[in-house]
């Protein structure tokens, strides 16, 4: 039998993993965090928040397949076996669902959906003020598998959509910015901002003070990247004072959120814990398939990532 798949996971416990992958593969010899067994057999690591240095010990991996799009978890890994290629997960259905919390909390805030519901508490019959969609800009930072997808779709229902990203792009129905210098002027027009970017060197602490006093006032702030690119800190300031509407917030420096943050009794902040994109076993395992084939065949791998820069 070729060499064992470690599942390196304690968000579930692997079995529908092992079923897919012996679905595509045939018989795996699938290894499971807690009986690892002689780690020299493990060939391939799939792994969501492995505990650091766990993949080091493995002394014939030959790739390391992260369970997330995002590979930060990863590279918070210092002791990362130098070498090894990584590959992410590519799942449609989770870009899929990624767009739909974007699209959940756009509407909800541009519908005055939670004014509504005080109304009906109330039982008071009281139509908000009408905001025509063109007059509600949406920015979404990132415009990579995810932010695209989530652009497109934003457009498509009537608001005037910009994107945001390292390098220049062209996103049908999408305006483009691209680079720190055209950050300013893709903020300053953002009445909503989506933020979809990978948690990197760079873009850590990115939405800090001088970014939400560059949106607009009452601009509504949507998170689904990661905590790591937020300064609470500076969000919680610029809620309290009145200069943003709101934030919806699926990722936290610290998960699970701890029982004492300001965030969970916020009146202006919505929490999800970490749900935006699932990854579904049935719709991710394509590619993790197709890269276990080609690393067997000795075939160039898909969906890598370069180990220092995480893009
Ligand atoms: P991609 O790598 O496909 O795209 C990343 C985008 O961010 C690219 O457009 C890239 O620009 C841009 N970017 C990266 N660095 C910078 C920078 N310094 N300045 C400006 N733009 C930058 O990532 P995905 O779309 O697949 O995923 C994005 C992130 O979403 C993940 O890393 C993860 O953190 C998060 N995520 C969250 C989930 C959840 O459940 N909340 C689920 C899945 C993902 P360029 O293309 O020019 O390089
Ligand atoms: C991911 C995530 O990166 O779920 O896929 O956060």
């Amino acid at each position: 039998m070729a060499g064992a798949i470690a599942y390196l996971s304690r968000d579930t416990d692997g079995e529908q993993w092992r079923a897919v992958l012996e679905a595509g593969l045939g018989p795996v010899d699938f290894r499971k965090l807690d009986s690892l067994g002689k780690v020299g057999d493990i060939e391939v690591a799939l792994a969501w928040k492995a505990p650091a240095g766990l993949m080091a010990t493995f002394p014939n991996l030959k790739m390391i397949v992260s369970l997330g799009m995002g590979v930060d978890h990863l590279l918070a890994d210092n002791r990362l076996p130098a070498g090894v290629p990584i590959t992410r997960i590519m799942d449609e259905g989770l870009v899929g669902q990624m767009s739909e919390y974007a699209i959940y909390w756009a509407l909800w805030h541009h519908r005055d959906i939670e004014k509504y519901a005080a109304s009906q508490r109330a039982k008071t019959w009281k139509p908000e003020e009408f905001v025509d969609s063109i007059h509600r800009r949406i920015g979404v930072m990132g415009l990579g598998t995810i932010g695209q997808d989530a652009a497109k779709k934003l457009a498509l229902l009537g608001f005037p959509t910009m994107g945001w990203s390292r390098t220049a792009k062209t996103v049908p129905g999408v305006e483009t910015f691209h680079g720190r210098e055209a950050l300013p002027k893709f903020l300053g027009q953002a009445n909503i901002l989506v933020n979809v970017l990978p948690l990197t060197r760079e873009t850590h602490g990115i939405m800090d003070k001088r970014l939400f006093a560059a949106l607009p006032k009452g601009a509504f702030v949507i998170n689904m990247g990661r905590g790591g690119h937020v300064l609470d800190e500076d969000l919680l300031a610029a809620l309290d004072s009145g200069h943003l509407a709101g934030a919806a917030l699926d990722v936290f420096n610290t998960e699970p959120l701890p029982a004492d943050h300001p965030y969970w009794t916020h009146p202006k902040v919505h929490i999800t814990p970490h749900m935006a994109g699932y990854t579904n076993p049935r719709t991710a395992s394509p590619g993790v398939i197709e890269n276990i084939k080609r690393l067997r065949a000795g075939q160039p791998l898909i969906n890598t990532v370069d180990a220092k820069t995480g893009y």
